[in-house]
């Protein structure tokens, strides 16, 4: 015991001790690489303009954590988001975020499940929920106005313990152990300083972020992602999806807002339902994922379509409802993930479903109202439920070692 608290009192163990988070805050890296990189084309770029995980063509898999901070030390909040720093900058090239191989009586400082794994495509993304602007950090005067709670929306039964939080972590990455490597970490790093309020895991994308992908399925076995913003599509980023010259709070200008909404799919009832009904529902065509009255995958929705004096895609269809055409032309970058944790033992159905994930420029003005619509009016209500949510600041990304997440906002 007494050479651990000596080799933890060095600060040697990044993130568990208070001069390695320091070091870290600082960029100073203790550890040297245990491992070249792997090819590059394994590995996401980290520092630049915007966070990576974004605009990333979505991954396969996903790890995401919402934290609690337990300190009231605004210091030891920095030096927390620091150590986050520097560990995602060494994950993300698949290198371990310090040694494995420590003094025989200290925890290994990476936890190791992830060497030799290679990058993977990992992006770690981090984000701050509207608490972290309570009174205990003094940054009560550098809220966005955009980061006002959600408000309560229409058919919500929100789970608190599923839902909010200060901090969160989105994780993604082609392999779910380099994902979960991350948020494992990154709960141990903040021992004594915050805690994890809840996590998700995300076993397959239900959305395309990139026009090099092909649309996968969702859980009801529709193509999701069809209709989905593009990285290609610089004008539609810029217009709906990073915070430009607009916000009040200039600390986050290149940075988003993420919304994140715990789907629970009533899978058994839909796989009851007939194929026209469960396409109407959709309006698009469950095996090719037309609009209903069209060929192709990407021929243009026509919502304007009647036969025999009903609309082709019905009033209440989800493509609809959620369209930009009958939203005031409000777009979000969708970026979720299918999900299944076990049975639900009060019903002994599957708890199973879609972990939506969205990127914006203000989730009032985008998420908000169009989902205020499908509350009321979306004909998959009857098979669907929200049960988590989450609304978070994403700042810009990281210019280079030595900054860290947040920096322009206590700084
Ligand atoms: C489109 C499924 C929840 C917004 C679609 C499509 C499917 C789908 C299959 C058509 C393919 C595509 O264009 O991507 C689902 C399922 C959900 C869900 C199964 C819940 C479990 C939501 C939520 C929102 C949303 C909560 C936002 C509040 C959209 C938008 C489109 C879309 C904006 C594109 C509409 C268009 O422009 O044609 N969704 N969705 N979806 N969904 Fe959802």
């Amino acid at each position: 015991a007494t050479s651990r608290r000596r080799f933890l009192l060095t600060g040697g163990a990044l993130g568990l001790g208070a001069a390695g988070a320091a070091a870290a805050a600082a960029g100073i890296h203790a550890v040297a690489p245990t491992r070249e990189p792997a090819a590059p084309g394994d590995r996401v770029p980290f520092y630049g303009e915007h966070q990576a995980g974004i605009a990333t063509p979505e991954q396969d898999r996903l790890a995401f954590a919402a934290f609690d901070v337990t300190t009231t030390d605004r210091t030891a909040l920095m030096a927390l988001l620091g150590s986050w720093a520097a560990a995602a900058s060494r994950m993300v090239n698949g290198q371990e975020i310090g040694s494995v191989e420590t003094h025989p009586q200290a925890p290994p400082v990476d936890t190791g499940e992830a060497m030799g794994l290679g990058p993977a495509r990992l992006t770690v993304t981090v984000g701050f929920g509207p608490t972290l602007f309570d009174d205990r950090f003094g940054i009560a005067d550098r809220r966005p106005a955009a980061l006002e709670p959600l408000p309560s929306l229409p058919a919500d039964l929100l789970v608190p313990e599923r839902s909010n939080g200060d901090l969160c972590v989105q994780a993604c990455s082609d392999d779910p152990q380099v994902a979960f490597h991350v948020i494992r970490n990154f709960a141990r790093i903040a021992r004594g300083r915050a805690v994890m309020r809840w996590s998700q895991l995300g076993f397959g994308r239900t959305s395309s972020t990139s026009q090099a992908q092909a649309t996968p399925r969702n859980l009801m076995g529709f193509k999701d992602g069809t209709n989905n913003i593009k990285r290609e599509d610089l004008a539609a980023m810029d217009q709906h999806v990073w915070v430009g010259s607009e916000t009040d709070q200039p600390w986050m200008v290149g940075g988003s807002y993420l919304v994140t909404r715990r789907i629970r799919m009533m899978i058994e009832s839909w796989d009851a339902d007939f194929l026209a009904d469960q396409e109407a529902v959709i309006g698009r065509t469950k095996i090719v994922g037309a609009p209903l009255g069209a060929e192709a995958e990407f021929d243009t929705v026509d919502l304007a379509a009647m036969r025999d004096g009903q609309p082709v895609i019905p009033m209440d269809a989800h493509i609809r409802l959620a369209a930009p055409e009958t939203n005031g032309g409000v777009r979000m970058l969708r970026r979720g993930y299918s999900f299944t944790d076990g049975t639900d033992p009060a019903t002994g159905q599957l708890d199973a479903g879609l972990f939506f994930i969205a990127f914006q420029k203000n989730a009032h003005e985008q998420f908000v109202p169009v989902q205020r619509r499908l509350g009321q009016s979306d004909a998959l209500n009857e098979y669907i439920k929200h049960v988590g949510s989450g609304l978070f600041a994403i700042p810009p990304g990281l210019s280079g070692p030595g900054d860290w997440y947040g920096k322009a906002l206590f700084t």
